[in-house]
């Protein structure tokens, strides 16, 4: 298994390229399920997630062909063509789901588009008990049946989907993206009250209106669907991923430096951008992006509480932590997203951070510089911010179990040590 070594003390410099949104293309990708023409998505990222959802929707029949460079816009993100000219199997194995909460998300279209779906129930990052109950209701909503059997989800809509109202009890990106999907092709209109606005379902949604789809209410919290026999091929861009934005803001906060980020966008992350400034960081929008920087001073600490879009966001919680673990006073962080996402604190402690964790608060008391240590990754952003705590320590850290970070995280040792870190991918 890879390993990162980190050894910390640089400032960062320079640019760093955005990638396109994991969280955006994965859906993205899903929504090829919904048409037999084909749906060309350019900045798709290349990410070991990616790759797992490319196997589930090929033995699905999906064709899904890389196109290598996206030589018209000079971004280096991949160009993948994907076509479903017929669905070959409405079964989602567990072998293939396990890896990857997303691909619960390819209930929906199968079951729009064939009228069953038989998907294993999930796995993902091991950060608390992450159950499907809202998508399920949804779709149960709209008419279909659903049995639960040997692990599987087994749902049938043998007459068809119904546009129906589905009421959320709270927050979800994926079963607003899963109900989304399914109801374009539902007979008549749905209404998704409470529906997440995270930008990744704007970008899916308008990517089912260049389809066909009619989509409203998009960004809200009320989203109106009304369906349509069927849906064709579109190209479109994957938006610029905003986790990814901040983590880099974080990177350029935590080690002190100057950073253009291209593609970045600042109106993606408001809710990060005005924490940071509290915590000491400056930032303007450029014609290519987003420029951040911090002057030596230690950051100030602040208070925040995870909450959906337009909050601030829970992926980013844990490399917020690791920049407050070296503020120059005492800061609490609420994780009210998920449970157990404090994975990363351990981890941060055997760094030097001064962390204690009650309940679904954090209280990170700044200690200044962090020491290099051996750590482990426990999760996707956790190890990240292992990286963040390492590029800021003294001496070496070495992060290991990185097949983490490579789900979501697109060459991050290439890109920050073109920024001036000092890392390397040791490969075992
Ligand atoms: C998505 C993101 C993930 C991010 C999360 C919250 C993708 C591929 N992943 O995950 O990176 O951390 O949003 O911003 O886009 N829940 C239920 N029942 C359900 C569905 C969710 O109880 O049927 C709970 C979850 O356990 C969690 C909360 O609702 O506590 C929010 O989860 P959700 O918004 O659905 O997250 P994901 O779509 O899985």
């Amino acid at each position: 298994m890879d390993r990162i070594r980190v050894r910390g003390g640089n400032r960062l410099t320079g640019t760093i390229e955005i990638s396109g949104a994991k969280n955006a293309a994965l859906p993205l990708m899903v929504a090829s399920l919904l048409t037999d023409e084909a749906l060309e998505l350019t900045h798709v990222p290349r990410l070991a997630d990616i790759a797992s959802l490319t196997g589930i929707l090929r033995q699905h029949g999906t064709d899904v062909v890389p196109n290598g460079e996206n030589a018209d816009t000079g971004n280096d993100g991949r160009h993948l063509t994907l076509q479903t000219k017929e669905i070959t199997s409405t079964v989602a194995p567990y072998d293939l789901v396990r890896k990857m909460r997303a691909s619960f998300l390819v209930t929906g279209p199968l079951l729009a588009r064939m009228g069953e779906a038989n998907v294993s129930l999930p796995g993902g990052c091991a950060i608390g008990s992450r159950p499907v109950d809202l998508h399920l209701k949804g779709l149960e909503a709209l008419g279909a049946e659903i049995r639960l059997e040997g692990g599987y989800v087994h749902a049938a809509a043998p007459r068809g989907l119904k546009g129906a109202r589905v009421s959320f009890p709270f927050v979800s990106v994926g079963a607003t993206e899963n109900l989304l999907m399914a109801a374009s092709l539902a007979d008549g209109t749905s209404v998704l009250e409470n529906a997440a606005r995270e930008p990744e379902i704007t970008d899916l949604g308008e990517c089912l209106q260049k389809m066909g789809a009619k989509v409203g209410g998009l960004g809200t919290s009320t989203i109106t669907v009304e369906g349509v026999p069927r849906l064709g091929g579109a190209r479109h861009q994957v938006v610029a991923d905003r986790i990814e934005t901040g983590t880099f803001v974080m990177a350029v906060a935590i080690t002190g430096g100057e950073v253009e980020l291209i593609g970045g966008r600042a109106d993606l992350i408001g809710a990060v951008l005005s924490v940071l400034k509290a915590s000491g960081v400056e930032y303007e929008e450029t014609a290519r992006g987003l420029r951040v920087a911090r002057n030596g001073a230690r950051p100030l600490p602040v208070d925040v509480e995870t909450e959906p879009y337009p909050g601030f966001p829970t992926d980013l919680q844990a490399q917020l932590m690791a920049l407050l673990a070296t503020a120059d006073g005492t800061s609490h962080i609420k994780e009210s997203i998920f449970e157990n996402r404090f994975m990363h604190v351990p981890e941060l402690s055997r760094m030097g951070a001064n962390i204690h964790v009650d309940g679904q608060v954090a209280t990170v008391r700044g200690v200044g510089r962090l020491k290099g240590a051996p750590v482990m990754a426990t999760d996707l952003r956790a190890s990240v911010s292992l990286i963040l705590a390492g590029l800021a320590a003294e001496g070496e850290t070495t992060v290991s179990r990185v097949y983490h970070l490579d789900r979501g995280f697109e060459r991050i040792e290439e890109k920050l040590g073109g920024a001036g870190a000092e890392i390397e991918r040791l490969k075992e």
